[in-house]
């Protein structure tokens, strides 16, 4: 895709089970909610995480937090197999000993976007970002250093993972607002795991 990215197809599928009893459980702990930006906007897509931090916004800012605001209780745990599978991930786009300690999970139901932004709350660039993508397609932008450099469109299907790091770690990237559409396993929804590790 870019220098330090790449676009893994159908890395996850084959673990899809296991990744959708754990999301069960995860969901069933620290429930989807949909955040408000700094500026006062609630966001359209759902989110929780899991982790020793999970990524936060408010009306105070955008951070990572070792506590889930909604019940005050750490964030669950990141699965065993979650952390493998960003691990090797990672490594196959040339980034070897990949530990994330943060899992931003969001849900996307049809209409939900995700607009142009860097992930840069995290204090450890030279970690990549790695994305799992499940259920529904979903449009990926893909730009680059600067807001106003072109973008290029990825159509991500069910179990397509994205790694992203070195010279391109900090390159813009969005999610145009999802098609409706019904997946076999995760019904009217996409869900994308997004794993960082911020220190
Ligand atoms: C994100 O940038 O946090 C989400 C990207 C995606 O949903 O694929
Ligand atoms: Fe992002």
């Amino acid at each position: 895709m870019a220098e330090g990215a790449v676009l893994l197809r159908r890395f996850a599928a084959p673990m899809q089970d296991e990744l959708r009893d754990a999301l069960r459980e995860i969901a069933s702990a620290a429930p989807f909610r949909q955040m408000v930006t700094p500026g006062g906007f609630t966001m359209s897509v759902a989110m929780t995480n899991c982790g020793n931090v999970g990524w936060v916004t408010d009306r105070r800012g955008y951070r990572y937090d070792p506590i889930d605001p909604d019940s005050g209780k750490p964030w669950p745990s990141m699965p065993p197999s979650f952390r493998a599978l960003a691990a090797r991930a990672a490594a196959q786009g040339g980034f070897a000993n990949f530990a994330p300690d943060a899992c931003l999970i969001n849900r996307y139901e049809p209409g939900a976007k995700m607009s142009l932004h860097q992930d840069k709350d995290e204090t450890d660039f030279d970690a990549p970002i790695v994305s799992v993508s499940l259920g529904l397609p979903a449009t990926f932008l893909f730009g680059g250093a600067k807001r106003s450099d072109k973008t290029r469109r990825y159509r991500l299907t069910h179990g397509d993972v994205v790694v992203w790091g070195g010279p391109s770690r900090l390159f813009f990237h969005g999610i145009a607002p999802l098609a409706d559409g019904e997946h076999p396993l995760f019904g009217r929804q996409r869900i994308n795991l997004t794993f960082r590790k911020t220190v």
